[in-house]
């Protein structure tokens, strides 16, 4: 299975989710529905939502429910997503997101804050109206968890003594609990025993991480227009990734004082020196390793759920998070 063949698996579902977001970004504010729409369909790989709705599906079949909780709560883990986005982007000073200029770029960071606190608000509406405690508990958490992500690695930022642990903590928090609640709605939905539940928990949880370790490698490998954001955001910005702290820690005296100060400092003008004291340290390699590791144990957490068409996507998604290029 190919990550082209997750989409063609949950085509009929994600066509719901994308006309739910559509009609739920509604506002009589003309400013709102010109940059929700634009962030929104500027592209994005949809992955949470995606999480959301092979869990649930890999479970019970949900397309007789009058109900499909499962297609609300996919958009509105997209909304969250999406707002954090907005506010990333002006935290980083980004200018290119989905291979187009960020909101911040186009409209100023003003305006980006206060539709990302939008969408932010209008995740939680939506949540409410799906009338489960549990489910805004788990959602209402992943939100306040993200947010403390962010911050403690604005802590992080210029601080060259960042250790792996400090950087692993961050992006549990800032990335791999939104895939965590993501897979772990679909069982609730659904109605699955707690072991079940924590099993799909602790699958998106150990493939966010991996995740957000390939995209930090990405940050200093793959061509902008893969990926579609600015190559070196990260260097720019000072912040201590995996591959800095361990080319720092692996790398001649003169290659460790050369990303100290980077880190201290920020900035590119040493880029391509720095870009090369990681390749020669073998940083990224292993950063991908542990990436690969936690794709690993990804997997290993779905052993339990029954075998379908689903699990096997969910499995192919743990691949992709870690051979991924875009
Ligand atoms: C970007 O996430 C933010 C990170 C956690 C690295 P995605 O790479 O899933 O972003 P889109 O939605 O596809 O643009
Ligand atoms: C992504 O942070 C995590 C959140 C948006 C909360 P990054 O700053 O590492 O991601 P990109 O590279 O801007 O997508
Ligand atoms: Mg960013
Ligand atoms: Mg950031």
């Amino acid at each position: 299975m190919t990550i082209e063949d997750i989409f063609t698996l949950i085509k009929g579902d994600m066509e719901q989710v994308n006309n739910l977001i559509q009609t739920s970004l509604y506002s009589e504010v003309v400013l709102i529905n010109q940059i929700s729409q634009y962030i929104i369909n500027s592209g994005g790989k949809r992955l949470r939502p995606i999480l959301v709705l092979l869990s649930a599906n890999a479970f019970a079949d949900t397309s007789n429910n009058s109900k499909r909780h499962d297609i609300t709560l996919a958009t509105v883990i997209e909304f969250i997503h999406t707002a954090t986005l907005l506010h990333d982007d002006v935290v980083d000073e980004s200018e290119l997101r989905r291979g187009k200029d960020t909101a911040n770029e186009l409209f100023g960071n003003a305006a980006s804050v206060l539709v990302g606190d939008f969408l932010y608000s209008r995740a939680f509406e939506m949540m409410v109206g799906v009338g489960s405690m549990k489910v805004m508990e788990i959602l209402s958490h992943s939100t306040n968890t993200i947010a403390e992500g962010e911050v403690l690695q604005l802590l992080n930022c210029n601080d060259a003594s960042t250790s792996e642990a400090r950087y692993l903590e961050v992006i549990h928090y800032k990335t791999a609990k939104l895939f965590e609640s993501a897979s772990q709605l679909g069982a609730v939905v659904t109605g699955q025993d707690e072991a079940t539940e924590q099993a799909m928990a602790n699958y998106g949880m150990h493939l966010g991480t991996a995740f957000q370790l390939i995209d930090d490698v990405l940050d200093y490998s793959a061509s902008s227009d893969e990926m579609g954001k600015n190559v070196g955001d990260d260097l720019a910005e000072g912040k201590p990734t995996l591959p800095l702290i361990y080319a720092m820690l692996r790398g001649t005296p003169e290659q460790a004082t050369l990303i100290k100060e980077a880190i201290e400092q920020g900035g590119l003008d040493q880029i391509e020196e720095i870009t090369r004291a990681i390749e020669v340290t073998g940083a990224l390699d292993y950063t991908r390793e542990i990436a690969k590791k936690e794709a690993e144990l990804a997997i290993k957490q779905l052993e339990t759920i029954p075998d379908s068409d689903y699990k096997t996507a969910m499995m192919t998604l743990a691949h992709f998070s870690v051979n991924r290029k875009f």
